[in-house]
């Protein structure tokens, strides 16, 4: 990861650090993926060799930004779902500023019904960070999308458990490993067979 992206990394992670805590309703945070976890999302997605990531839940971009810095090692690209606008413009100029705008499609719609449009087996890495109680509702398609071998991540199996615990009962029904990896706010990971 060159010093550029790094530094955009650190200008949005702090901005986003001074706008929470002046929120009272945590919808109103932007909640930015925390730094360690970020730096195993990029490393996961390079040594899967995923081109084709997916996922919900832009926000302000530091994910994406992980994300989309890892789909430039890989050859691949990002397709990043959230409703919220505003958000995503922010998201597009820090990934304009990092070098990677052309890394990502954003895509300002339900995360829900953009996996459910995709192909079977299209995706080789989907990380979920959305509202956790909503990713059950999306099934099978969080599953479907994922090609043999491919990997689901989603963020707050720690901080949340009994938000991830359907997920969690949902990927270990259908999906061979799964395992929580204690970095960040904890990311619950699975592979498909
Ligand atoms: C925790 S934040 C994402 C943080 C982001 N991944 C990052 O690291 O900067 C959650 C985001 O999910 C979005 N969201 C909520 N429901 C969604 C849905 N059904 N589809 C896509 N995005 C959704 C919200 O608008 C919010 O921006």
């Amino acid at each position: 990861m060159d010093d550029s992206v790094l530094a955009v990394l650190h200008r949005v992670s702090d901005a986003a650090a001074r706008h929470d805590a002046a929120q009272a309703d945590r919808l109103d945070r932007w909640r930015v993926l925390e730094p360690d976890a970020g730096r195993f999302l990029w490393f996961l997605t390079q040594a899967v060799d995923a081109r084709r990531i997916v996922e919900i839940g832009t926000s302000r971009g530091v994910s994406t930004l992980w994300l989309a810095d890892a789909a430039r090692a890989t050859g691949g690209q990002v397709i990043s779902f959230d409703p919220d606008r505003a958000a995503q413009d922010d998201a597009a100029t820090s990934l304009a500023d990092a070098g990677l705008a052309g890394y990502v499609d954003l895509r300002p719609e339900d995360g829900g019904a953009g996996v459910a449009g995709l192909a079977d087996g299209e995706v080789d890495l989907l990380f979920l960070d959305a509202e956790r109680t909503e990713y059950p509702s999306w099934w099978p398609h969080p599953v479907r999308v994922l090609r043999a071998g491919g990997v689901l991540v989603a963020d707050n199996a720690l901080s949340h458990p009994d938000e991830i615990a359907p997920l969690e009962a949902l990927l270990r029904r259908d999906l061979t490993a799964v395992t929580t990896i204690p970095v960040g706010k904890g990311e619950l990971v699975a592979r498909r067979l």
